[in-house]
């Protein structure tokens, strides 16, 4: 673990030298302290992961600092340094919070032995948190449905961003147009994918919680910060921050994202100390950012900053050729999720699908076949299926596609009623213009004037 961060607090020079030599050619990385109050400042200020502690400290014990370092952090490390025989300081010291301790004068090998028992913690608890933050973790490109070029120039231009070194991404696009997917793929493809992706939805939270949400606290910054506390962006050191709904941001949080944005730092909410932060800021709004910056809603500069790699996901009534694509692909989850085995669609279905316009886009695309999934009892998806404002669709139907127009109702039909209702239909749509009712009919308007009297329409 490369990026581990221990703290050595001993007045010893000689003792603090060693660590940093011997754990210093293991990668990691070692702050030392000779005092409490000193090794109290830099424990505040670099969240360490491990503390060496000696107990025998000027002015304070360091038996007595314990308590005060797992106030601040109760996640830390903390192996406790004792002379020889002192056993029962020892055991206080664990029962006050310290995870282990050594007995002085010591042998390296031995804080190796404690060392790895305790990284292996360390990377056990992270894997728990990424498993817990990222459910779905192992989403990649491949799992984003569409091969409409609107959606291969997409995916095409994530997979390069995602493997650049591009910090900033803005993603827009009409909700439900697959904007969170995309931020996930990009995150899982990219050389950060060890490392947390961490997702804030803006608009949800309340403005003075957002920061402390966003940029962690210090204790005591404001009634109920009890202890100090990292925020998102320190958690996600490394990996990505999804900004979900950006345009939801107040301008004063705003000014702060533009200046993690420019300058890789920021502070916790009540800190004094700059944090530096490497992480890629993935944002994504279903809003119109230029009339936000034209309502004073959103800071120009900060579009402008957002704005080098941005991506719009096209809503899909413009890409309808993936549209039996993704039905597929419905058909496939909600089979295995309701232990189905619908084997399709009806092609009169499938073109009703084709047809509708689709405001809610891929995710009421997908309600839409999971309610069909669940109640179709036949092998194919059936239209009578679909919600009504679906079905109602009366726009043109493609005449190449004749043959998918209707099912035939297994209890038969009157082709002379079927005749009369297309006749009625067409002349509705026309306002009861002959001429083109006709027209659109591909029949001669005598001939349509002859059914008209059959008809008694
Ligand atoms: N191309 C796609 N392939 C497969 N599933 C998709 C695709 N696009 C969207 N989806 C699915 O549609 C649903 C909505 O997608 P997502 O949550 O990513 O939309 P969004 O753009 O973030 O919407 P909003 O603006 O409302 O947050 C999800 O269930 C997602 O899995
Ligand atoms: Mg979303």
């Amino acid at each position: 673990m490369p990026d581990l961060k221990t703290l050595v607090i001993d007045d010893e020079q000689l003792i603090c030298w060693s660590f940093q030599q011997n754990l210093g050619k293991r990668g990691h990385k070692v702050y030392t302290a000779s005092s409490a109050e000193e090794g109290l400042n830099i424990f505040k200020k670099v969240l360490p992961d491990i503390v060496f502690l000696d107990n025998k400290l000027p002015h304070m014990q360091g038996l007595e600092l314990i308590e005060l370092l797992k106030n601040i952090n109760e996640d830390v490390y903390i192996v406790f340094m004792s002379a020889y025989g002192s056993v029962e300081t020892a055991v206080k010291a664990v029962k006050s919070g310290a995870y282990d301790y050594i007995n002085k004068p010591f042998d390296f090998e031995e804080i190796y032995v404690v060392l790895d028992k305790i990284i292996q913690k360390i990377k056990c608890r992270n894997e728990v948190q990424l498993l817990r933050r990222n459910r779905s973790e192992h989403l990649v490109f491949k799992h984003i449905i569409g091969q409409s070029t609107e959606m291969k120039n997409i995916l095409n231009m994530a997979e390069v961003i995602s493997r650049s070194q591009a910090t900033t991404v803005l993603l827009l696009g009409e909700s439900g147009t697959g904007k969170d997917l995309l931020a996930r793929a990009i995150h899982n493809e990219s050389l950060r994918n060890t490392k947390p992706f961490v997702t804030i939805n803006c608009a949800s939270l309340p403005e003075t919680l957002l920061e402390s949400e966003l940029f962690g606290h210090e204790k005591g910054a404001f009634t109920d910060a009890h202890r100090q506390k990292k925020g998102l962006f320190e958690i996600a050191d490394g990996g990505t921050v999804f900004l979900d709904e950006i345009g939801e941001t107040s301008l004063a949080v705003q000014v702060k994202l533009l200046n993690i944005i420019e300058n890789r730092v920021f502070r916790r909410v009540g800190g004094t100390v700059d944090i530096n932060i490497d992480i890629r800021i993935i944002a994504a709004t279903n809003q119109d950012l230029q009339e936000l910056i034209h309502l004073k809603k959103f800071r120009e500069d900060l579009f402008y900053r957002l704005k080098v790699f941005q991506l719009t996901l096209p809503p899909l009534r413009e890409h309808r050729e993936d549209i039996p694509l993704l039905i597929k692909f419905f058909i496939e989850n909600f089979n295995n999720q309701f232990r189905k085995s619908i084997k399709g669609i009806t092609p009169a279905a499938e073109m009703i699908l084709m047809q509708y316009d689709w405001p809610g886009n891929v995710r009421e695309l997908r309600n839409v076949v999971e309610r069909a999934v669940l109640l179709e009892s036949g092998e194919y998806l059936q239209a009578v299926h679909f919600p009504v404002e679906i079905r109602k669709q009366d726009q043109p139907l493609d005449t190449k596609n004749i043959n998918t127009w209707f099912e035939i109702p297994d209890e038969g039909f009157s082709l002379y009623e079927l005749e009369k209702e297309i006749i009625k239909q067409t002349l509705f749509k026309t306002k009861n213009n002959q001429t083109k009712a006709a027209k659109m009919m591909g029949i001669s308007r005598d001939a349509l004037r002859y059914k008209i009297k059959k008809y008694r329409i």
